[in-house]
């Protein structure tokens, strides 16, 4: 298949780009390579990707760049697009706002735009747990997302799995709607709890917990990788919950990495504005129509991730 993948300089991105190219699709990486983390990360990323066989790059921004994107899609003629590009973050969110408009929103219409002129037929969009709030069912069941949102950026997503669905109509789009839950792995986002604690590990610095009630449903990127690539390659659309199927408390996260590091130390704080406090995916349908089946155990997972720091991010961004 011809495939574009926004944001495939990203975490999720470059793993996903990686399993394309093995796959043996011919691929297009979008990514304007956002300030949001470290780019020279962002770059090193694409060399990851670039290592596995051809890929074409393009360095271009989807909300700043339309007239040149325009005539790529047109020339490319995608079977699918991925769109995974956006500016992530929960707590980032609520400092800047309206660039959760600008990079979530917007440049999701003008991906979809794009998308449907040019004759794509299939269209995958990269939404989060986010967009179920502090819901009281558990777990959360992919209708059970009634806008019920509690920061900006699950807002944004939310928001923006709406206009998927508009421009669906539109275009008569094959559209699938994903929903990560916590994904962590090699080249994790340094953001994230669970890089950003391995790495403080490292440095042999305190970790900061912003509220030990908290739980997650963390995902290991392989398991995220193999959904995604069934949702691209299968005859099949919807929306579907990409999770472990297993929440983790904070209790069991800093457990599993006393293991690793036993003179772990705490700095126990409360709970950032905007954070749930838990998230849990049912993956029954993902199982049923897409055959997602996670089989990376979270003591797996952070073995692997604490193995993968420890060769690769001794001087870390
Ligand atoms: N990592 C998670 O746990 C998680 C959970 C839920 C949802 N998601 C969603 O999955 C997607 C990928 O997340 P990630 O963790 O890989 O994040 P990431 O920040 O590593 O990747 C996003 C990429 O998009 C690029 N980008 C942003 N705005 C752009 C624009 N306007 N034009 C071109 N490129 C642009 C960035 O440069 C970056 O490389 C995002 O949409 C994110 O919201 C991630």
């Amino acid at each position: 298949m011809k495939i574009i993948v926004t944001g495939g300089a990203g975490f999720i991105g470059s793993h996903l780009s990686r399993k394309l190219i093995e796959e043996k699709h011919e691929l297009l990486i979008i990514d304007s390579l956002h300030p949001y983390y470290s780019p020279e990360r962002k770059k090193r990323q694409l060399s990851f990707v670039q290592e596995t066989g051809p890929v074409t790059f393009v360095k271009k921004d989807l909300l700043a760049d339309e007239d040149e994107l325009k005539s790529l899609f047109h020339s490319f003629k995608a079977d699918c697009v991925v769109h995974l590009a956006a500016i992530p973050g929960v707590s980032h969110s609520l400092s800047v706002p309206n660039e959760y408009v600008d990079y979530d929103i917007k440049a999701t219409i003008n991906t979809l735009r794009m998308a449907g002129e040019s004759g794509t037929k299939k269209f995958i969009f990269a939404s989060s747990s986010s967009v179920y709030g502090n819901t009281k069912q558990a777990p959360s069941m992919e209708e059970d997302a009634k806008g019920e949102v509690v920061s900006p950026y699950a807002a944004a997503k939310f928001s923006a799995e709406s206009f998927c669905k508009a421009y669906a109509s539109i275009y008569d789009l094959d559209l699938t709607i994903l929903r990560f839950f916590t994904v962590y792995g090699p080249w994790g986002r340094p953001d994230m709890a669970i890089y950003s604690f391995i790495s403080k590990l490292m440095a042999d610095e305190e970790i900061p917990i912003f509220g030990m009630e908290n739980k997650r449903d963390y995902t290991y990127i392989d398991d995220i990788v193999d959904g995604t690539y069934k949702a691209i390659v299968k005859d099949v659309t919807g929306t579907f919950n990409l999770g472990n199927g297993k929440p983790v408390s904070m209790e069991r996260l800093v457990e599993e990495l006393k293991s690793h590091f036993p003179s772990l130390r705490l700095q126990v704080t409360d709970r950032r504005l905007g954070d749930v406090t838990s998230t849990w995916a049912d993956i029954g349908e993902a199982k049923k129509l897409l055959g997602y089946n996670p089989s990376i155990t979270f003591a797996e997972g952070i073995r692997r991730t604490v193995q993968w720091m420890k060769e690769h991010e001794q001087n870390s961004f």
